[in-house]
């Protein structure tokens, strides 16, 4: 951002992006097929008006995949890279928006997890349960606030080049005409594949997510992190009639090498995933992404 911009007052019309809270804007750039985004402080709305009455009359649809986009903001800054692990900068100031999971972060996203948890099937699949849909947007602002200080690593690297790369697959109830995968359908068709990889690095975090999502972990040992977290979000995605997998929106093993050129450029977001991901990394991820259940 060459200075700064004009006073700016966000209210948000769907529970997803947390771009209200956040100094992160994205754009299609149609003629490269991606999806890719600028990050600048300077983004930062002035005033966030938060109303859920204005997503009473979004299509069950238009719900779960927003509300995926905010079930991953949070995951994936609960389990980035945590910011004591990234280069120092010359003063606190200097910071990168995207600095890893931190103190701050982690307790905006852990609540948001456990909102999501309790609330999102009910938000879909209940046009009438205003009380979930009320803590449905609560939960995207507070994850908005979260990732907009930690940064969100793999699945949502992955999903530029999902939705960017989309052939004829339009999502249900979404208007208009025309190949789409919606951002949180994009992003959370890869999060089962990515959690399953990234557990080893914090088995811990993964479990408690897994837990705040409403999984019952008691008996689960370090090592079963990945799969029961994975288990859980798959879970809630047939739940909410999500697509199996990026093969369930029309990608097939062939893509693979595309979708994988397509996600490595997102330098900003696989600089702070809690494991290094590489074309190597992306190209098995893809593969595992095709199809879950
Ligand atoms: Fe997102």
């Amino acid at each position: 951002m060459p200075g700064p911009l004009r006073p700016h007052i966000a209210c948000p019309t769907t529970s997803g992006t947390g771009s209200e809270v956040t100094g992160i804007a994205i754009f299609d750039w149609l003629e490269r097929h991606a999806k890719t985004g600028i990050a600048s402080k300077r983004l930062r709305p002035t005033l966030a008006l938060v109303d859920p009455d204005c997503t009473l009359t979004l299509p069950a649809s238009v719900v779960a995949c927003s509300g995926f986009d905010v079930l991953s903001h949070a995951l994936e800054s609960y389990t980035a890279l945590p910011y004591t692990h990234r280069p120092k900068p010359e003063s606190p100031a200097a910071r990168p928006m995207s600095q890893g999971a931190n103190p701050f972060s982690d307790m905006a996203c852990t609540e948001a997890l456990r909102i999501l948890g309790a609330n999102i099937v009910r938000a879909v699949t209940d046009p009438d349960d205003t009380a979930a849909r009320e803590r449905m947007m609560y939960a995207a602002t507070l994850a908005g606030i979260g990732f907009g200080n930690a940064g969100v690593h793999v699945p949502h690297a992955m999903a530029y080049a999902v939705a960017g790369l989309v052939k004829t697959y339009r999502a249900p109830e979404y208007p208009g005409d025309g190949a789409l995968v919606p951002h949180g359908m994009a992003v959370i068709v890869n999060a089962p594949a990515v959690v399953r990889f990234t557990a080893p690095a914090n088995p811990g975090r993964h479990l408690e997510a897994a837990a705040l999502l409403g999984a019952d972990v008691r008996d689960a040992a370090p090592s079963e992190a990945g799969e029961a977290l994975a288990e859980r979000i798959e879970t809630l995605m047939q739940a909410t009639r999500m697509p199996n997998g990026i093969g369930g929106v029309g990608f097939e093993r062939h893509d693979v090498p595309a979708l994988r050129d397509g996600a490595l450029p997102q330098k900003r977001l696989l600089a702070i995933a809690p494991r290094t991901v590489g074309a190597q990394e992306l190209e098995a991820l893809f593969e595992r992404a095709l199809r879950y259940w």
